[in-house]
């Protein structure tokens, strides 16, 4: 077991991140312009990015401290984001089992050890997790915040349903259609699953903030791909208790959650600091039904890479929504493409620090 570093994390840890719009934007006080960082904001559609990944592979890359140091780093380098997020992935999240993604070029993540089938993969779950195995990860977030200085540094991990969906799929799928299917078989099997990977990910969580993260964002991708109570009991469930165990640790926790404009207020009963969201969903339209949420989103990842004037409209009147709002963190709906044109990016960086 990792030692537990003793530093005591809270929403403004030093002086330097007081200044902080990203920090004052969580804590519903920023009387400034909104601030921007973009989910997947370090990856391919950088050129510096590119250089190192044509090197090594993006399990080398996530796995080397300096290499994981130096691709958090670029794209607040370029662009000067408000806020770094930790170069990882979801899917790490069963190494402390000995279970290891491999990420094939153009096909996505596939489970590199196979397992027969549910109750072969829970077999391997239930041996005691080696948090160890993240000490590479931990100290690439210590190495950050001394490069950092005043950008606050986002740790995350996955929703347990949305690594549920991969670790049982054993890659990416369009549908997901077994676990929907075990769901329906074999729904203890599944919560056992959940449960474990629910434990998991609140000690990685802890890992992260004790090692010096700001704020911490759950991703939940998949979620909605559940509907009524399933959605309830096998993916929000478990997010509940993630932040129910997370929140005496005092910092930001952001859930974004894709597909789900029809669940908002499922969403805020959890009690997420902040709520990140799609582009199908209108942040104008949120902030007044709950005006002490503090909302992140939602420029449309699609569009941003299309088009640059349409990308600028687009901002615009999300600006122009959250004009007087002191709780909005200007993101895209879902992860920046990987083609995205830099001019593209940047056009929309400088707008929204114009403002
Ligand atoms: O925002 C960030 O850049 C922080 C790091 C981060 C990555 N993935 C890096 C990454 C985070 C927070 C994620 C989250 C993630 N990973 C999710 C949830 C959010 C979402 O995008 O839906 C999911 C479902 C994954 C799983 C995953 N990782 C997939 C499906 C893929 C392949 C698709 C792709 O974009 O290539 C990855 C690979 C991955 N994760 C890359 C990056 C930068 C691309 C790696 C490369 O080829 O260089």
């Amino acid at each position: 077991m990792l030692p537990l570093f003793s530093k005591q994390t809270f929403w403004y840890s030093s002086e330097m991140e007081k200044t902080s719009l990203f920090l004052d934007a969580c804590h519903g006080k920023n009387t400034k312009r909104p601030p921007i960082w973009f989910m997947r904001q370090a990856g391919r559609y950088l050129p510096e990015y590119q250089a190192l990944r044509s090197k090594h592979t993006f399990v080398e890359m996530i796995h080397t401290p300096e290499l994981a140091h130096e691709v958090t780093l670029q794209p607040i380098k370029r662009y000067g984001f408000d806020a770094a997020i930790l170069y990882s992935d979801i899917l790490v999240i069963a190494e402390p089992f000995d279970i290891y993604f491999d990420f094939i070029e153009g096909k996505g993540p596939q489970l590199r050890n196979y397992h027969d089938d549910i109750h072969d993969l829970i077999n391997k779950l239930t041996a005691s997790p080696d948090f160890d195995v993240f000490s590479y990860v931990y100290e690439t977030i210590r190495e950050l915040k001394l490069s950092l200085k005043s950008t606050p540094l986002l740790g995350f991990s996955g929703s347990p349903f949305t690594v549920a969906c991969y670790l049982i799929e054993k890659q990416s799928s369009k549908t997901f259609s077994t676990i929907k299917s075990l769901i329906e078989e074999s729904p203890d099997l599944v919560h056992k699953l959940l449960k474990i990977l629910t434990d998991t990910t609140i000690q990685h969580l802890k890992n992260q903030i004790n090692s010096g993260v700001n704020a911490v964002q759950i991703f939940d991708t998949w979620g909605a791909i559940l509907e009524g109570d399933l959605y309830h009991s096998f993916s929000l469930n478990y997010i509940q208790q993630i932040i129910k165990a997370i929140k005496p640790l005092n910092i930001p926790i952001i859930v974004y959650s894709k597909n789900t404009h029809q669940r908002i207020n499922d969403l805020i009963s959890l009690n997420p600091t902040v709520l990140s969201v799609d582009w199908n969903s209108s942040l104008d339209k949120i902030a007044k039904d709950y005006p002490t949420l503090c909302l992140q989103g939602n420029l449309n990842p699609h569009i941003l890479h299309d088009s640059k004037e349409e990308a600028l409209l687009q901002a615009k009147t999300i600006c122009n929504e959250m004009k007087n709002s002191q709780r909005f963190i200007f993101n895209l709906g879902h992860g920046i493409l990987p083609k995205t044109p830099l001019s593209h990016v940047e056009a929309v960086v400088n707008y929204v620090k114009s403002l």
